[in-house]
């Protein structure tokens, strides 16, 4: 499923982005490009950052 249409990104490639160490907002950008094109993906993106980066921490507290 495609998170960013502009940049034709997808869920999988945001999640591979966060898991390869990308932990901002401007990392995902930086290596997959979702989000440079209209912008209308940043809170999906930001999203899943939030449920990636909080969910090992969630469990190990
Ligand atoms: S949908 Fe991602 S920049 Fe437009």
């Amino acid at each position: 499923m495609y998170v960013c249409i502009c940049r034709a990104v997808t869920e999988a490639e945001v999640r591979g982005c966060i898991a390869a160490g990308a932990c901002t907002l401007k990392d995902v950008v930086t290596r997959s490009e979702a989000g440079t094109g209209c912008g209308s993906c940043v809170g999906k993106i930001v999203a899943l950052l939030g449920a990636e980066l909080s969910g090992p921490l969630q469990r190990s507290a």
